[in-house]
């Protein structure tokens, strides 16, 4: 499989205070790898230092140690800053722009050609109507508006990667459910889109890979499925049928009366014929896979190795 992003041992240790003597470090021998066409979610609480391996990603900022590969060729390089596009996180565009200048303005800066068509299919794309984007300044723009625009201004030079800092938030559902669609959009195009967020259901509905950094260590990694397990388990809930058949399929099974309550973890398929051949009934099942933010919390309490715990000041 093609990798878009290939990095290893990425360490960041920031200088700050007057005579640059305090460190704080962000990010602690991160490594990973992105398939080409996957949908990527960086996912972590505040300050765990998704921002930071994202700009390192961009080139805009210079690892303290570790590197890699983006898009083939080494971090930083310049030619490969056209074919990426970013949203950066709490962007601020100029307010006077409307927001079709902006995307002229961008479109221009990259020599994108056809710019004209190429922001009509983007407003489009974003949904974005041409009178809003023509007549009104980004200033009177909604929040949900000009994460559209930011979106649309990402993709102006049509790239084939795109990084995404929290692009759903601070919307409402309709606004993130948008983004969402978007996102998925920009999948079937092929395109790859890596993107952080702290919105774990977003995450969850959109990415086929997702990254968990706490405390600038990547503490898991890899595709959904795998993290969270593929053992079909449910939740069975029914009336009547042979307790004792009934018995040698369910954990923690619970009788109320006719009624009985317990943990499937065998096919569906065949029990339901146990309970029916009985003259029972299943009433519902409900699929008992943890998900990801029960996974996501797991993985911060649990916390980072104490050996490699990064030197917070020094
Ligand atoms: N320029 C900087 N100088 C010093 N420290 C910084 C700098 N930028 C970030 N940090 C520190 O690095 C850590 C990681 O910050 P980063 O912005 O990467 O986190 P984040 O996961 O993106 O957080 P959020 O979810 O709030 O956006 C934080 O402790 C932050 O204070
Ligand atoms: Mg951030």
């Amino acid at each position: 499989m093609e990798t878009a992003i290939s990095v290893h041992n990425l360490t960041k240790t920031y200088r700050k205070g007057f005579w640059l003597h305090q460190k704080v470090t962000s990010l602690v021998n991160c490594s990973l790898e992105v398939p080409v066409g996957v949908t990527f979610g960086l996912l972590g609480p505040n300050g765990a230092g998704k921002t930071t391996l994202l700009k390192i990603l961009l080139g805009i900022m210079r690892p303290t140690e570790g590197g890699g590969t983006v898009l083939g060729q080494p971090l930083g390089e310049r030619s490969v800053r056209q074919r990426i596009g970013y949203l950066p996180e709490n962007a601020y565009y100029y307010d006077y722009l409307t927001g079709w200048e902006l995307l002229e303005f961008m479109g221009t800066l990259l020599g994108v050609p056809e710019r004209q068509k190429r922001i009509v299919e983007l407003l489009d794309l974003v949904g974005l109507s041409q009178a809003n984007a023509r007549q009104k300044k980004i200033k009177e723009y909604s929040k949900g508006m000009v994460q559209r625009i930011g979106i649309a201004q990402a993709l102006i030079n049509d790239p084939e990667l795109v990084f995404l800092d929290e692009p759903m938030s601070g919307l409402d559902p309709l606004g993130r459910y948008q983004i969402r669609e978007i996102i998925q959009g920009l999948r079937k195009q092929g395109k790859t889109v890596f993107f952080n967020s702290h919105i774990l259901s977003d995450a969850e509905a959109i990415c086929d890979y997702v990254g968990i950094l706490n405390q600038g260590h990547l503490v898991a990694m890899g595709k959904i499925q795998d993290l969270l397990g593929e053992e079909e388990t449910y939740h069975v809930v029914g009336k009547g049928g042979n307790p004792d058949r009934i018995g040698q399929f369910l954990l923690h099974l619970e009788w109320h009366g006719d009624n009985w309550q317990g943990l499937l973890v065998h096919s569906p398929r065949e029990f339901y014929e146990v309970v029916e051949a009985e003259g029972g009934k299943v009433i519902s099942l409900v699929m008992a896979r943890q998900d990801l933010e029960e996974f996501f919390i797991q993985k911060i309490r649990e916390g980072i190795p104490t050996a490699t715990k990064p030197p917070l000041a020094a």
